[in-house]
């Protein structure tokens, strides 16, 4: 028996379905689309070229000899120094394009040019993500049961194997984990001329919040679930086996939710970033709720 055509109409969006399918494919190109213009400017805007030099470095007096958040937060957008150091999470791990070990050819870029590919990596190459869209920009599909722009889909075939990646994005992003607790830990760090003191600001809340819900989607990714729960058939023969069963329960259990955590987690950091720019570039005081200078 040859295959079976569907009866499906024919012409881009045509459908014999009655519900309000295009609200959640056109949500979604909204929310994406957003967020990659948000965080492709403000990746740029610590870069020194054109219009974006007025945040650049060349824009801060002591670039030359800044080595420190506090040198360089006090002419930047990426970080508040309030006695403590609340840094981005897009510019974390923080990287100064003008250090000796980097070529001078590359000291115009700004320090989240070095770091965010791999973030942008890892939600890209994103089971979830890719589904999002595919039929967010590319219509593939355009939904279940509604006819698309173009008639054929071949898979995850030619340029698209780089989604395979997907597993070494992984491993990076877990990396990125112990490097936004500690700039949480600095942020709750205060310091001045007479000692070290511990305080709590409304951007260290922020920053730890930013920490738990990339947690949440990190441990929950497939690939993390498969690396922790594949190649064995034994739960319970070893220790080893019994702490891989456990933690195989613990990222199936978020992975349950994989899509929350996804679009919460993608929305906290642009969010966290949001505020310590306004807070660095608008005169706003970070509110100490606790301890502190
Ligand atoms: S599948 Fe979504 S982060 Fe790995």
């Amino acid at each position: 028996m040859g295959n079976v055509k569907l009866p499906l109409k024919r012409g881009f969006g045509k459908t014999d379905r009655r519900d309000d399918w295009w609200k959640g494919p056109t949500a979604m190109a909204a929310y994406l689309g957003f967020m990659i213009i948000y965080a492709t400017w403000r990746g740029f805007m610590e870069s020194d070229f054109l219009f974006f030099s007025d945040f650049g470095a060349s824009s801060c007096e002591n670039w030359d000899t800044a080595r420190s958040f506090k040198d360089v937060s006090e002419c930047q957008t990426m970080a508040i120094e309030q006695g403590s150091h609340v840094l981005s999470p897009l510019y974390s791990p923080l990287i100064f394009p003008q250090s000796s070990w980097i070529p001078k050819e590359l000291w115009w870029m700004s320090p989240a040019m070095f770091i965010l590919v791999f973030p942008a990596g890892f939600r890209a190459t994103c089971y979830y993500y890719r589904k999002a869209y595919y039929r967010a920009f590319f219509q593939q599909p355009t939904g279940c049961a509604v006819s698309k722009p173009w008639n054929e889909y071949s898979g995850e075939r030619g340029i698209l194997v780089v989604q395979n990646l997907h597993r070494i994005f992984m491993y990076i992003a877990v990396i990125y984990l112990p490097i936004l607790s500690y700039d949480f830990w600095l942020s709750v760090n205060f310091h001045d001329a007479t000692g070290d003191y511990f305080g709590v600001s409304v951007g260290s809340l922020v920053l730890l919040l930013n920490v738990i819900l990339l947690s949440g989607y990190v441990f929950g990714c497939h690939a993390f679930r498969h690396v922790v729960g594949g190649g064995s058939n034994d739960w319970t023969g070893s220790s080893i086996n019994r702490f891989k069963y456990s933690m195989w329960k613990f990222s199936t259990k978020l992975n349950e939710r994989h899509k929350d955590w996804a679009l919460l987690s993608l929305f906290w950091v642009m969010f966290a970033d949001f505020y310590i720019w306004i807070c660095q570039d608008f005169g706003l005081t970070d509110y100490v709720i606790l301890g502190g200078i």
